[in-house]
């Protein structure tokens, strides 16, 4: 099995699954070198698009437009620069530095929040503020008001070395990639020419996930209950799917979920729990792998 990577990603997303790609690849073994047309449904930080086999075609699909616009802005600055990751990495880190020039500068990111909210409200977006921004944001996060304005607080930090590292690598992997963004919700997306698509969704047995992109409602049950029948879908028309959940969250079994997945293939993300331990485990939460192939 491939070495397990830590949790690299550009944007410090929350739900971040390249850790899992050795678990992906020994999955998909058999069409690694195949030229195949893949769907990343979910793709959030796009850290697994970024990551998965040279040879596929991938479409990075997310709802949240303002971090695919981010992907997209990105990517287009590396194709306009004819794939000179380092030109284009240099000229990210000092657009951030110039504007939040180290872990104290709150004035430096209280300033750039507020232009960037007035851009926004002009029609006017520039993506790179934004990751800017996010760079410097509490705990990285992403967040906005509901009249779509950057609302975090300064995070006491900026774009740091491990941050400038992280970039490197999703810029390095973009560029050898055959990637299309795109941002639809997965009720409407059409499935018919990907051979593979790998399903991230929100995890949020029960109201119980903490993540941004769940709040307000965001992500419920019923939206579980539609990824498990576009999986039956996927299976029916004869296409592969990767599925990522969790049987338990937090002490609380997911039962609809785990019924489903007795008529697919189940892998334990956390080593030290197997099927017949997954019930009796005292950890909180049990992460798994479906998938149909
Ligand atoms: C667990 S995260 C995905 C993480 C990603 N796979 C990665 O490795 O960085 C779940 C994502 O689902 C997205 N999402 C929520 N509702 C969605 C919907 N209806 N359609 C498509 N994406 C949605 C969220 O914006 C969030 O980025």
């Amino acid at each position: 099995m491939t070495k397990r990577r830590k949790r690299e990603c550009a944007f410090n997303f929350t739900g971040s699954k390249r850790q899992f790609l050795p678990e992906i690849l020994s999955v998909a073994k058999d069409y690694i070198a195949q030229d195949l047309n893949v769907l990343d449904m979910f793709c959030g930080g796009g850290s697994l698009s970024t990551s998965l086999p040279i040879n596929w075609k991938v479409t990075a699909n997310d709802i949240e437009y303002r971090v695919v616009d981010v992907h997209k802005y990105f990517q287009q600055a590396l194709i306009n620069r004819e794939g000179d990751v380092e030109y284009v990495f240099d000229a990210i880190k000092k657009h951030c530095h110039f504007h939040v020039k180290d872990n104290k500068d709150e004035k430096g990111y209280e300033d750039l929040k507020t232009a960037h909210n007035i851009n926004v409200k002009n029609g006017n977006t520039f993506p790179v503020d934004l990751y800017a921004l996010l760079c410097s944001s509490n705990s990285n996060r992403l967040r906005w008001n509901s009249s779509g304005e950057w609302n975090l607080q300064f995070g006491k930090r900026y774009f740091n070395p491990s941050m400038q590292k992280s970039l490197l690598g999703y810029l390095e992997r973009m560029a050898e990639r055959d990637i299309t963004f795109t941002s639809e919700s997965f009720r409407t997306i059409d499935c018919k020419d990907y051979d593979i698509v790998i399903i991230d969704p929100p995890y949020s047995y029960d109201g119980k996930s903490t993540a941004v992109y769940n709040e307000n409602g965001g992500w419920q049950y019923k939206d579980m209950i539609d990824t498990l029948f576009l999986c039956d879908k996927l299976d029916s028309e004869g296409k592969k799917f990767i599925y990522f959940n969790e049987l338990i969250t937090k002490g609380e079994p997911n039962t609809s979920l785990m019924s489903w997945a007795n008529s697919y293939k189940t892998i334990y993300l956390d080593s030290d729990i197997n099927e017949s331990s997954a019930n009796r485990t005292n950890k909180k939460s049990v992460e798994v792998m479906i998938h149909n192939f």
